[in-house]
Order: structure tokens, then sequence, then C-alpha cells
């Protein structure tokens, strides 16, 4: 495997845990706050950013590269508040994006199009969660300090995290 594409694919291993680990110190900040439902968003969240981590490690032991499970760093413990939550969320993920698209640039330099063909999935994987951070946050700007509509907001995300696993389950025949 090319040197410089081995290199960019085991910092995107580490941008993938470092998020599993950021959305997992948020799922459980909410939980311990009353938010289940924003609770059950971040864990699914955690456990999406954990398979793209996955999925990365693979491909690079596939390719015949060496995948390197990198160190935990410690994400925040406390959160300003939901709004803050899902900013902090956006924010993360237009860094990540930036991340892949940096991927994306270094596999046409090295011509390696393979790798750019594996990489695409992440393109279209950011554009949904960029689009989906967005659409959550601008719904709390909306409801602003309005204790009854961030009670309902939460339980909504509670209930369309539930229809979207029972779908899929559906989608896998389970
Ligand atoms: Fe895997 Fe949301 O970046």
């Amino acid at each position: 495997m090319n040197n410089r594409v081995e290199i960019a694919l085991n910092e995107q291993i580490k941008k993938e845990t470092s998020s599993s680990q950021f959305y997992l110190a948020m799922a459980s900040w909410a939980e311990k706050n009353g938010l289940n439902g924003t609770a059950k968003f971040m864990y699914s969240h955690s456990d999406e950013e954990r398979f793209h981590m996955l999925k990365l490690v693979k491909f690079v032991n596939e390719r015949g590269g060496k995948a390197i499970i990198p160190a935990i760093e410690q994400p925040p413990i406390e959160f300003e508040n939901l709004k803050s939550v899902f900013e902090l969320l956006l924010k993360h993920e237009i860094s990540v994006t930036e991340s892949i698209n940096n991927l994306v640039d270094i596999c046409l330099q090295e011509k390696d199009y393979t790798t750019h063909n594996f990489v695409q999935w992440y393109v279209s994987e950011q554009l949904e969660e960029e689009a989906l951070a967005r659409a959550v946050l601008d719904k709390i700007k909306l409801i602003g300090n309005d204790s009854g509509g961030l009670y309902l907001f939460d339980r909504d995300l509670e209930s369309s995290i539930i229809q979207a696993n029972n779908s899929n389950q559906m989608n896998d025949g389970k």
C-alpha cells in the first residue's frame, strides 16, 4: 500500500475513534441529565463511528498496510446544554469531512484509485451526517429556552431512533 495513503488512513482511524469516544461522552452526559432521547441518539452515533473505524482498520490490513489502533484521548465530561452538544457535534463532523476530503486528495495525488473508490463511501456518509446535525440544530434553535419544547424534542428524538432501528431490523430480515 502507498505509504502516504497508509499514513492518511491511519490518521482517519484516529479521527473515527475519537468521534466515537466524543459521542459516547455526550450520550453519558445526556443520560445523567434525563435526556433519554439525546442519550440514545448519541449512543447509536457512537456505535456508528466505531463501525467507521473498523471498516478502515480492515481495509488497511486487507490491502497490505498496517492499521494502527490509537490511544484513546479523554473526551469532555461536562457540556453546557443541549444546544452546545449539537453545535459541538456539527463542528466535529465538519472537521471529519475536511479530513476525508484531505484523504481523497492524497489518493488522487498518489494515483491510488482503489482507496479513492473506498473513501467515496465516507464522502457520502459525511454529507448525510452533516445534514442530520444541521437539521437537529435548527430544531433546537427554534425551540430556544422553552423547557417544554426541549422535553418534546428529546422525546421525539427517542421515538425517531426506535423507528429507525425497527426499520433497519426489518431491512436486515430480523
Ligand atoms: Fe465517521 Fe461522523 O464521522
